[in-house]
């Protein structure tokens, strides 16, 4: 595997992988590697011929008061996977290697709307961050494709309108959710939660697959549907942000004929701010 940390070395590797007529895939990650991200090396892997792996975590994407500080930052171990995964690049840019200006004079990418709501409304910015973080990445790997994680099902189609808008010559493909054993969706933030948290942390899955079940059953009142859910995480032990249904190709509040939709929830357990979505009906 081949490391670097400026925009020229993944320039130059890639421009020989694709004079050679090689195709490329770029996997963005904030680091500390679990088998959700590996997931996503292993479809890259499928579907290209070069996996180009990035690891920045984005200061632009944590709004005030979050946890940027004391994100975990694994490099050695993360470094170990990337190898067993057989990954061709590894691109570690330093703070300086991706903002040239500071923070608050850098040019941003804004995607209104599917921006603004749910985990935007909750975190004020924190869309413009990635938004801006994921069109960089991409113009300074030139990937054919980026490979991203159903988990963040807001992010995936907040980057494919990105794409689509600014014609980025790039396609998006997502990939299913990595869950432990007992249907907890793999994340990096699993760790802030301490062992009676974790042991009840499953509940916005199984909270979110039985809303799943009764629409699949033939429910039809999404507000009792998402009141009823949003009871059983607070008996739980679960602050919610938001549990709705939407329609899975742009998040509307769906109308009585939309099909295809996808429960989205968003909730703290103790520290860790937890996110989770389901699909019904509908394909990534
Ligand atoms: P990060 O949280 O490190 O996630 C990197 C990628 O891994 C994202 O596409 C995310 O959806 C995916 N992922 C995380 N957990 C997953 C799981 N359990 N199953 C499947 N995929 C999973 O998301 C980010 O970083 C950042 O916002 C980024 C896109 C890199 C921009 O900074």
């Amino acid at each position: 595997m081949e490391r670097v940390t400026a925009v020229a070395g993944v320039r130059e590797a890639v421009g020989r992988w694709r004079g050679e007529g090689g195709r490329v895939a770029l996997v963005p990650t904030m680091g500390n590697l679990h088998e959700g991200h590996l997931a996503l090396m292993r479809r890259a892997r499928e579907v290209s011929d070069f996996v180009v792996v990035s690891i920045f975590v984005n200061p632009l994407q944590f709004t005030q008061g979050e946890d940027y500080d004391r994100y975990p930052r694994t490099p050695e171990q993360d470094h170990a996977r990337l190898e067993g995964e057989g990954v061709d690049l590894l691109f570690e840019p330093g703070d300086g290697e991706v903002y040239q200006s500071t923070l608050s004079e850098t040019t941003r990418v804004e995607v209104p709307g599917i921006g603004d709501i749910l985990c935007g409304a909750f975190r004020p910015g924190h869309f413009t961050g990635v938004a801006t973080v994921v069109n960089m990445l991409l113009n300074m790997v030139q990937p054919h494709i980026a490979i991203v994680g159903q988990k963040d099902y807001q992010q995936f189609l907040l980057i494919r309108r990105m794409v689509d808008d600014l014609r980025l010559p790039v396609e998006v493909t997502a990939v299913p959710t990595v869950r432990e054993a007992d249907g907890l969706a793999m994340s990096s933030r699993n760790r802030y939660l301490r062992p009676g948290e974790r042991q009840k942390a499953p509940l916005l899955y199984q909270t979110l697959s039985s809303m799943r079940e009764r629409i699949l059953g033939g429910e039809r009142d999404y507000p009792a549907l998402e009141r009823d859910a949003l009871d059983t995480l607070s008996q739980g032990g679960f602050r919610p942000e938001y549990l709705t249904v939407r329609r899975a190709p742009d998040l509307a509040p769906p109308g009585a004929g939309d099909t295809e939709l996808v429960l989205l929830g968003a909730a703290w357990m103790g520290p860790a701010r937890l996110i989770d979505n389901v699909l019904v009906n509908a394909v990534l």
